[in-house]
């Protein structure tokens, strides 16, 4: 039966098993950073565009204020140990990329790296943004797109009873 619940109760029922990314943005000294992100969607077939959510307080957002890019990862099975870093770490304390020992190379858009252990990499060029409460969707134009075929997709598990 349908019931009023908090948020949090109700958020709970439908948000796991999810599919979960990471975005690199461009950091104000020319290196990148990591962010896990649970809050994205594709927005648009012709041009394609993605939708990112990034909070206030994140570094990330920071970095998206500079640099208008962002490079959309869909990890592979391996990476779960570096969504928990990207996804618990601030890149104003730590270089997540050699933290987390990152295996990339240049992408195409103001180089910003091509992770070799995702199963896809969307490089994308911010058009707009909209604040959305204590987040800012960030939507952006992709310009290359990366596949893997030697890898599948992390799912980020429902939470054991
Ligand atoms: C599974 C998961 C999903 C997350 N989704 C988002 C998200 O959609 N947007 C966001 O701003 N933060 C999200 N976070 C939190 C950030 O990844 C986290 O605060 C990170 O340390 C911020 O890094 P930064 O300060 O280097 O940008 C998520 C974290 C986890 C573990």
């Amino acid at each position: 039966m349908m019931k009023i619940h908090n948020l949090p109760e109700a958020y709970a029922k439908v948000h796991l098993p999810s599919k979960v990314a990471m975005a690199v943005t461009v950091k104000p000294d020319g290196n990148f950073n990591l962010i896990t992100l649970e809050w994205f969607m594709r927005t648009s077939i012709a041009p394609p565009m993605f939708a990112i959510s990034i909070g206030h307080s994140r570094y990330s957002y920071d970095c998206l204020q500079d640099n208008r890019y962002f490079n959309l990862v869909f990890p592979g099975s391996t990476q779960k140990q570096l969504l928990t870093l990207a996804g618990s770490q601030s890149g104003r304390d730590v270089d997540k990329f050699s933290a987390g020992q990152v295996s990339s190379f240049p992408g195409k858009l103001k180089k910003l790296p091509i992770l070799k252990d995702a199963v896809a990499c969307f490089e994308c060029e911010v058009l707009s943004q909209v604040k959305s409460g204590d987040h800012t969707i960030f939507v952006g134009e992709v310009k290359y797109s990366w596949s893997n075929d030697d890898e599948d997709l992390f799912f980020f598990p429902k939470k054991a009873d």
